[in-house]
Parts: structure tokens; sequence; C-alpha cells
């Protein structure tokens, strides 16, 4: 039964009468994992950029889970804000064309940019981010992403900091959606269709 692969996730007769139960797949990445491998990105970020303040840039709303985990195993200066694009498509299939919902608060002229992204699938969306934030002259831009589909790749891009490379399934939890549902959960699954 579909509900012996939920690890940490106790599917209540509402969810499972709502269909949200069974969409959870397999687990490819364990909760656990997760978190080790956000501690190691944590640590080597701070050690790349030491004595150079950071600004993280947290791509809403999927990197949120990523970011905030990422962010307390940081332990330089280091600032925080968000950016919120829509990428047109299907449900489960970007297409490149990119609108800004939510722009920066802050210019980031001559400072150390990390954008923080949940997943590179295409590398469109990544790719559209890289030159528009590129266009204000921060002093370095770099990615970091926790999860990469390299056989999706449709476009070739620097990602400094990667956590897991993934095969080509569409994957929800840890900050991951389908169609807004199951960001919640506490590890990365495939979608069950
Ligand atoms: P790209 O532009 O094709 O690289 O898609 C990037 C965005 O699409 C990500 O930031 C996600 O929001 C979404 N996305 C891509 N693949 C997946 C997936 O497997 N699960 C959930 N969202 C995904
Ligand atoms: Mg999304």
């Amino acid at each position: 039964m579909a509900v012996n692969r939920l690890p940490g996730v106790v599917p209540t007769p509402e969810r499972v009468l709502a269909g949200e139960a069974t969409e959870v797949g397999e687990v490819l990445v364990p909760a656990d994992a997760l978190q080790r491998r956000v501690r190691e990105l944590g640590e080597a970020i701070s050690r790349d950029y030491a004595g150079r303040p950071l600004l993280l840039v947290g791509v809403l709303k999927g990197a949120v889970f990523f970011l905030s985990d990422l962010m307390r195993f940081i332990d330089i200066p280091v600032e925080l804000d968000f950016m919120a694009v829509a990428s047109y498509g299907s449900a489960t299939d970007s297409s490149g064309v990119v609108r800004i919902l939510k722009d920066l608060d802050v210019a980031i002229e001559g400072r150390d940019i990390l954008i923080v992204e949940d997943i590179v699938d295409s590398g469109l969306t990544l790719q559209y981010l890289l030159r528009n934030l590129g266009s204000r002259n921060p002093a370095s831009l770099e990615v970091c992403a926790l999860l990469t589909k390299p056989d999706r790749r449709k476009v070739d891009l620097p990602t400094r900091y990667v956590g897991f490379e993934i095969p080509d399934r569409f994957v929800i939890g840890y900050g991951l959606d389908y169609d807004e549902r199951h960001r919640n959960l506490p590890f990365v699954a495939a979608l069950e269709r």
C-alpha cells in the first residue's frame, strides 16, 4: 500500500481521500541525507566566502526550506533577500519565459551574491536569473542548488554548489511542489502519477 512508503508522514484519511498521499512515490533523498548534505554545503560556503559579507538570494517559494536550513550552517556574516519568478509552462515543464513577481529589496551592485534554488531542471529559469542579476554588476554571482537533473539540462550553467544529482523524474518535498502540494514533506520523493 502506498502509505507504507511515507516515512515521517502520517497520511490522514482526509489526505488519502484527497488523493494527496497517493501522489507521493519513491523516496529519492531521505531527510537525514538532506540534513547531512545541507550542513556540508553550509560549511563549504562559510569557508569560500570568509571575509566577504554574503547576500543569499532565495528563489521563492521552493527554495525556502532548503535556504532556511542552509543558512543555519553558515557561520560568517550573511544577509538574506528573496526573488519570486514565474516561469510560463505546464505544471512540470518550464518554458524559459520568466516573469519577475517579486524583485529584490536591496541593490546588489558590488556585493557577493549567492542564488539559492531548489532545483535546476532545464536551467532556463536560472539562466534568466543569472542574466538579470548579472546586469546589476554584483562583485560575484554564484548558484547553490539543492537538486539538479543533468539529463534535462537545455543550457549550460555554472552551478558552484549542488546538493544532489537526481534522475529525470519529477520530484516533490522539502520545498518542491506539484501544483503547490507536498512542499511540507521532510524528504524528496518522486511524484507518483
Ligand atoms: P527550469 O527552468 O526548467 O530549470 O525549472 C526550474 C524550476 O521549475 C524550479 O525552480 C522548480 O520550481 C520547478 N521544477 C523543476 N523540476 C521540478 C521537479 O522535479 N519538481 C518540482 N519543481 C520542479
Ligand atoms: Mg515550483
